[in-house]
């Protein structure tokens, strides 16, 4: 195919092979020939399967893997892969998990695997008799949605209610109906979705109504994980930390945009896991901030308080919908490996480890924002990656940030600076 104007109208680009699509994008942004190689190098994920994920595939992104250490969890050691561009994230997590230990590591668990999935009802003459109706067709509603998924029935999953809320919008009341899921170990949007189309026309039968949306919801509050540790005292450097990380938890919990930095830090953690394990990153960010306004007001995954010994005790609660089956986790290869490395038996059991992860994140960053602050640690790693973008290689990245750091400018213009005086061009 012959591309003459640079535009973004390219018909039929979906269905070209993707080394054609590559061509094509080689004329017309131009691209050189090393930056083709790159895009065709697709490392452990074969650009055949990439295709098959998404469309129009031209590459992938890798993202760094590293695993962290010393995670106890009810008992079980954890090797915890994650997948993150961010550095200090996995040190931050091997770090806190090691301090944890000190007291028994992570107490964690995980309620069922129960998803909603919801039935928008719209131009409802009567909201009583609907919802009556609804509710009547319990049973029916639920042999309907079960055949989507024998399986998944005859693993003891499968819809196991139905409940209906009135919600009032600026269009006026709607009825919606919501169908609660065991998805086992799956994370389950594929059913819910299915079983919600499936049920809709005869929703719209018995509430004489029109229905629009059929779709779950990422609020997976029936799906929480939460996760417990007690950080002793001398471990982490004494009463002022325990104080401090109190008081970094008091404003986290008081105002939001506190709190959504607050919970990014625990999201660094979560989502690495998430992606590491073949898991929708998006699906369970989404549910853990809607979590964290469950009160009216966005507030702090995580609570934080001293015990009786001056202990600190810390508690997250989050909607963690994770799978092992299904979807890319069954697809991607790493997501395999990594699931192996991980060593989880149940959608549960890794919910459990998502939010002790979560839980030791947050740690790890209050504690060095309450002490030494977080540039320190950040700054090393973040100096390499400086180093390597000014063009150092092999063991001149260690010098050029050893030099900055005794520099105290940790800068692109001074790595290059440094660069130069070491490997004068
Ligand atoms: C940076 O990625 C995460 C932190 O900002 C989290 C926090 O402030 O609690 C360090």
């Amino acid at each position: 195919m012959k591309v003459v104007l640079r535009s973004s109208r390219i018909p039929g680009f979906y269905k070209l092979p993707v080394k054609e699509r590559i061509n094509i994008l080689k004329e017309l942004v131009p691209l050189s020939d090393e930056e083709v190689n790159l895009l065709t190098n697709s490392g452990s994920l074969e650009l055949k399967v990439a295709d098959r994920m998404i469309e129009n595939v031209i590459g992938v992104m890798p993202v760094p893997l590293g695993v962290a250490l010393n995670f106890l969890i009810n008992g079980k050691e954890y090797i915890v892969p994650m997948a993150i561009e961010e550095s200090s994230v996995v040190a931050a997590a091997s770090n806190a998990a090691k301090m944890a230990r000190e007291s028994g590591g992570f107490h964690a668990e995980a309620f069922e695997s129960i998803m909603i999935g919801q039935i928008q009802v719209t131009a409802v003459s009567d909201i009583k008799k609907a919802e009556k109706e609804i509710l009547r067709h319990r049973e029916t509603l639920i042999e309907l949605a079960n055949e989507c998924d024998p399986l998944l029935v005859r693993l003891g999953g499968g819809m196991k209610d139905v409940r209906v809320r009135k919600v009032s919008t600026f269009l006026g009341p709607m009825v919606l109906t919501e169908i609660l899921v065991d998805v086992k170990d799956a994370m389950g949007a594929n059913v819910v979705n299915t079983m919600a189309e499936k049920i809709a026309p005869f929703i719209e039968k018995i509430t004489n109504g029109k229905v629009y949306l059929r779709i779950l919801s990422n609020l997976a509050d029936k799906r929480l994980a939460r996760a417990k540790a007690v950080f002793l005292s001398d471990v982490i450097g004494g009463r002022e930390v325990v104080d401090g990380i109190i008081k970094a938890y008091a404003l986290a919990d008081a105002d939001p945009y506190r709190a959504a930095t607050h919970n990014k830090g625990i999201m660094n953690g979560v989502t690495a896991v998430v992606l590491a394990t073949g898991n929708d990153t998006r699906a369970v960010e989404a549910g853990a901030h809607a979590y964290a306004s469950r009160t009216g007001r966005y507030r702090s995954l995580t609570v934080w308080r001293k015990n009786k010994d001056g202990d600190l005790v810390g508690e997250i609660e989050l909607p963690v919908a994770v799978g092992v089956v299904g979807g890319i986790s069954s697809i991607h290869p790493l997501a395999r490996i990594n699931r192996k490395i991980l060593g989880v038996k149940s959608a549960r059991e890794l919910a459990e480890v998502i939010a002790s992860v979560g839980l030791a994140q947050n740690f790890a960053a209050l504690r060095a924002l309450a002490t030494e602050g977080i540039q320190k640690g950040h700054m090393k790693l973040h100096a390499r990656n400086i180093a390597m973008a000014a063009g150092a290689q092999g063991n001149t990245v260690d010098l050029v940030v050893k030099e900055m750091i005794r520099r105290g400018k940790i800068r692109m213009d001074e790595a290059r600076k440094i660069l130069e005086e070491i490997e004068p061009s």
